[in-house]
């Protein structure tokens, strides 16, 4: 993975930062994006310290939802590196659990614009750079909940449903001129996104309650997460496109 530069979105924190370890320890120059500059000052710091290969390490202040700055971003990390290899479009929120006819419209659209939307500018300017390389691989993050139904969980559910259908058929699109698209479906995986849920305060869920919903009766850690999306990036995944791999502790087995 040497000599390669990779974007992942939101990858100041969980599973996107543990991802932008596993790469820069391999080599990889990495950019992170996401709103918190203090965060994300502080996850480079972190992420240098393991870089192997003289890999660079950048943080870019960018709000996906913002279709005209992902594009001056995409532009930047070219304009800096010459190229973008790999994306891992990564950020995303999930800021309510109740039944659908229950639920907050506001607190909906901004799941909308932040994980669709988002993730559909990220996707769309990573792919134009990508096909005039002629070459490059994405990840794009879905979720069990983009696989199955989720209780308490329709507004985010449909979030990554989307999420699963634009992944397959970009890859579709793109499978022909060397570009793979690929997804991860995790389960519930401990990082700030389900805090919620794990500090008592949601009255749905608690961290016996999620467990459970796992056949592994345990959540995930971000670096089980990593190890699938580093995976599908690379070569060693010459022969995979459109494909939403799970890593869920059997979740979706049921
Ligand atoms: N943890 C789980 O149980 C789980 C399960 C299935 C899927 N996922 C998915 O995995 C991905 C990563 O989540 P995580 O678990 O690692 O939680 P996390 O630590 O909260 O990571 C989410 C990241 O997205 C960034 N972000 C949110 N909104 C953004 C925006 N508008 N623009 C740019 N960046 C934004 C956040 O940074 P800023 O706030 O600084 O912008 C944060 O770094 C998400 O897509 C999530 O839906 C998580």
């Amino acid at each position: 993975m040497m000599n390669q530069t990779a974007l992942i979105t939101g990858g100041a924190s969980g599973i996107g930062k543990e991802t932008a370890l596993k790469l820069a320890s391999r080599g990889v120059t990495v950019v992170i994006s996401g709103r918190r500059e203090e965060l994300g000052a502080e996850a480079v710091k972190e992420i240098e310290a393991v870089a192997t290969g003289g890999a660079r390490i950048r943080f870019i202040h960018n709000d996906v939802t913002s279709e005209a700055d992902v594009k001056a971003m995409i532009e930047q990390i070219v304009a800096e590196f010459g190229r973008l290899d790999m994306a891992v479009n990564n950020a995303g929120i999930s800021n309510e659990t109740a039944s659908v006819d229950l639920s907050d419209s506001s607190k909906f659209q901004a799941m909308v614009e932040t994980n669709i939307l988002g993730l559909y500018y990220c996707q769309k300017y990573e792919v134009q750079q990508m096909l005039k390389q002629g070459k490059g691989s994405i990840v794009n993050l879905a979720s069990i909940a983009g696989i199955n139904g989720m209780p308490w969980a329709g507004t985010y559910a449909a979030t990554k449903h989307a999420v699963a259908g634009l992944t397959k058929s970009s890859a579709l699109d793109h499978a022909a001129q060397g570009l793979r698209i690929n997804g991860v479906a995790p389960g519930a995986v401990k990082t700030d996104i389900i805090a919620a849920q794990l500090d008592g305060s949601d009255p749905n869920y608690n961290e016996d309650v999620i467990s459970a919903m796992h056949p592994m009766n345990r959540l995930g850690v971000p670096g089980e997460i990593a190890n699938g999306i580093a995976w599908l990036l690379s070569d060693e995944a010459s022969f995979v496109t459109g494909h939403i791999l799970t890593i869920d502790g059997g979740f979706t087995a049921k």
